[in-house]
Protein backbone atom coordinates (compact mmCIF):
# COMPACT_ATOMS: atom_id res chain seq x y z
CA UNK A 1 0.00 0.00 0.00
CA UNK A 2 0.91 3.81 -0.63
CA UNK A 3 1.90 5.96 2.15
CA UNK A 4 -0.82 8.89 2.47
CA UNK A 5 1.30 11.82 1.74
CA UNK A 6 0.54 15.22 3.23
CA UNK A 7 2.92 17.74 2.94
CA UNK A 8 3.27 18.68 6.65
CA UNK A 9 3.92 22.45 5.39
CA UNK A 10 0.17 22.71 4.87
CA UNK A 11 -1.98 24.75 6.31
CA UNK A 12 -4.48 22.90 8.49
CA UNK A 13 -7.12 23.40 6.39
CA UNK A 14 -5.21 22.16 3.14
CA UNK A 15 -3.76 19.08 5.36
CA UNK A 16 -7.09 18.39 5.76
CA UNK A 17 -8.26 18.71 2.00
CA UNK A 18 -5.46 16.81 0.63
CA UNK A 19 -5.99 13.86 3.56
CA UNK A 20 -9.76 13.69 2.67
CA UNK A 21 -9.18 11.51 -1.01
CA UNK A 22 -6.24 9.60 0.33
CA UNK A 23 -8.67 8.71 3.67
CA UNK A 24 -11.68 8.11 1.33
CA UNK A 25 -9.22 5.29 -0.71
CA UNK A 26 -7.76 3.81 2.23
CA UNK A 27 -11.16 2.96 3.78
CA UNK A 28 -13.38 2.50 1.06
CA UNK A 29 -12.64 -1.10 0.04
CA UNK A 30 -12.64 -2.23 3.69
CA UNK A 31 -15.76 -3.10 5.53
CA UNK A 32 -14.58 -4.19 8.48
CA UNK A 33 -15.11 -1.52 11.20
CA UNK A 34 -12.03 -2.40 13.37
CA UNK A 35 -9.40 -2.05 10.55
CA UNK A 36 -11.28 0.98 9.24
CA UNK A 37 -10.96 2.42 12.71
CA UNK A 38 -7.12 0.93 13.09
CA UNK A 39 -6.19 2.99 10.00
CA UNK A 40 -8.04 5.93 10.62
CA UNK A 41 -6.50 6.82 13.75
CA UNK A 42 -2.82 5.99 11.97
CA UNK A 43 -3.50 8.53 9.28
CA UNK A 44 -4.29 11.14 11.72
CA UNK A 45 -1.50 10.73 14.34
CA UNK A 46 0.77 10.38 11.35
CA UNK A 47 -0.55 13.08 9.43
CA UNK A 48 -1.05 16.02 12.39
CA UNK A 49 1.26 14.22 14.98
CA UNK A 50 -1.30 14.50 17.46
CA UNK A 51 -0.19 13.18 21.00
CA UNK A 52 -3.43 10.35 21.37
CA UNK A 53 -6.24 9.72 18.39
CA UNK A 54 -8.75 7.02 19.09
CA UNK A 55 -12.16 5.78 19.74
CA UNK A 56 -14.32 5.04 22.35
CA UNK A 57 -17.02 2.72 21.47
CA UNK A 58 -20.51 2.73 23.70
CA UNK A 59 -20.78 -1.10 24.97
CA UNK A 60 -23.65 -1.86 27.82
CA UNK A 61 -24.01 2.04 28.09
CA UNK A 62 -20.60 2.69 28.98
CA UNK A 63 -17.87 4.14 26.29
CA UNK A 64 -15.04 1.46 25.84
CA UNK A 65 -11.86 2.16 24.16
CA UNK A 66 -11.41 1.17 20.60
CA UNK A 67 -8.95 1.83 18.46
CA UNK A 68 -6.42 4.18 18.76
CA UNK A 69 -2.67 5.86 18.31
CA UNK A 70 -0.78 6.85 21.30
CA UNK A 71 0.01 5.72 24.78
CA UNK A 72 -1.76 3.29 26.96
CA UNK A 73 -5.17 5.43 27.57
CA UNK A 74 -8.12 4.32 30.33
CA UNK A 75 -10.65 1.69 29.12
CA UNK A 76 -13.77 2.39 30.59
CA UNK A 77 -15.50 5.87 30.81
CA UNK A 78 -18.86 6.09 32.21
CA UNK A 79 -21.92 8.20 29.96
CA UNK A 80 -21.44 11.91 31.10
CA UNK A 81 -18.06 11.08 32.91
CA UNK A 82 -14.75 13.43 31.50
CA UNK A 83 -15.00 15.07 27.98
CA UNK A 84 -15.89 11.61 26.14
CA UNK A 85 -18.86 10.94 28.53
CA UNK A 86 -19.88 14.53 28.09
CA UNK A 87 -19.71 14.31 23.72
CA UNK A 88 -21.75 10.94 24.54
CA UNK A 89 -24.29 12.38 26.96
CA UNK A 90 -24.84 15.63 25.16
CA UNK A 91 -24.19 14.73 21.60
CA UNK A 92 -22.04 17.66 21.31
CA UNK A 93 -18.88 18.50 19.74
CA UNK A 94 -16.68 19.19 23.12
CA UNK A 95 -13.25 21.85 21.98
CA UNK A 96 -11.56 22.08 25.13
CA UNK A 97 -8.61 24.37 24.87
CA UNK A 98 -7.16 23.60 28.78
CA UNK A 99 -8.13 20.20 30.22
CA UNK A 100 -7.48 21.23 33.84
CA UNK A 101 -10.23 23.60 33.18
CA UNK A 102 -12.80 21.35 32.37
CA UNK A 103 -14.82 19.88 34.95
CA UNK A 104 -14.35 16.22 35.50
CA UNK A 105 -11.51 15.85 32.94
CA UNK A 106 -10.42 12.23 32.75
CA UNK A 107 -6.28 12.74 32.51
CA UNK A 108 -5.39 9.44 31.07
CA UNK A 109 -2.06 11.13 30.46
CA UNK A 110 -0.34 14.07 31.62
CA UNK A 111 1.11 15.38 29.11
CA UNK A 112 -2.19 16.03 27.96
CA UNK A 113 -3.29 19.88 27.41
CA UNK A 114 -5.98 20.41 25.18
CA UNK A 115 -8.54 18.08 23.42
CA UNK A 116 -11.45 17.75 21.08
CA UNK A 117 -14.39 15.21 21.17
CA UNK A 118 -16.43 14.33 18.65
CA UNK A 119 -19.76 11.83 19.44
CA UNK A 120 -20.49 9.59 16.42
CA UNK A 121 -23.89 8.52 15.40
CA UNK A 122 -25.72 5.56 13.29
CA UNK A 123 -28.60 6.90 11.19
CA UNK A 124 -31.58 6.03 13.87
CA UNK A 125 -29.55 8.93 15.93
CA UNK A 126 -27.80 6.30 18.63
CA UNK A 127 -24.64 7.67 19.87
CA UNK A 128 -21.98 4.18 18.80
CA UNK A 129 -18.89 6.12 20.23
CA UNK A 130 -16.63 8.83 20.24
CA UNK A 131 -13.67 10.03 18.26
CA UNK A 132 -11.24 11.43 20.77
CA UNK A 133 -8.14 13.54 19.82
CA UNK A 134 -5.35 14.70 22.41
CA UNK A 135 -3.01 17.16 22.09
CA UNK A 136 0.21 18.26 24.64
CA UNK A 137 -0.16 21.98 22.86
CA UNK A 138 -2.84 24.37 24.72
CA UNK A 139 -5.25 25.54 22.82
CA UNK A 140 -5.05 23.03 20.13
CA UNK A 141 -8.09 22.32 18.14
CA UNK A 142 -11.03 24.49 16.79
CA UNK A 143 -14.14 24.53 14.66
CA UNK A 144 -11.77 23.25 11.40
CA UNK A 145 -10.84 20.65 12.89
CA UNK A 146 -14.94 19.60 14.25
CA UNK A 147 -15.62 20.54 10.59
CA UNK A 148 -13.02 18.49 9.76
CA UNK A 149 -13.13 15.51 11.30
CA UNK A 150 -16.88 15.12 11.41
CA UNK A 151 -16.63 15.23 7.51
CA UNK A 152 -13.67 12.08 7.72
CA UNK A 153 -16.02 10.11 9.74
CA UNK A 154 -18.55 9.65 7.21
CA UNK A 155 -15.97 7.46 5.85
CA UNK A 156 -16.87 5.04 7.98
CA UNK A 157 -19.83 2.95 7.98
CA UNK A 158 -20.36 2.95 11.44
CA UNK A 159 -24.19 1.99 11.00
CA UNK A 160 -23.82 -0.46 8.42
CA UNK A 161 -21.11 -2.53 9.65
CA UNK A 162 -22.10 -2.34 13.43
CA UNK A 163 -19.59 -5.43 14.08
N1 LIG B 1 -9.48 12.85 28.47
C1 LIG B 1 -10.58 11.99 28.15
C2 LIG B 1 -10.30 10.56 28.50
C3 LIG B 1 -9.69 9.78 27.39
S1 LIG B 1 -8.10 10.02 27.18
O1 LIG B 1 -7.69 11.35 27.16
C4 LIG B 1 -7.43 9.10 25.98
C5 LIG B 1 -11.84 12.46 28.86
O2 LIG B 1 -11.77 13.31 29.76
O3 LIG B 1 -12.87 11.93 28.54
Amino acid sequence: MQPLLVNKALSKIEAYAALFPQMKALLEGESNRTANLANFCAVLKETFNWWWVGFYLVENQELVLGPFQGPVACTRIAFGKGVCGTAALTGEIQIVPDVEKFPGHIACSSASRSEIVIPIFDHQNKCLGVLDVDSEILNHFDETDAEQLTKLLTLIPFGINPS
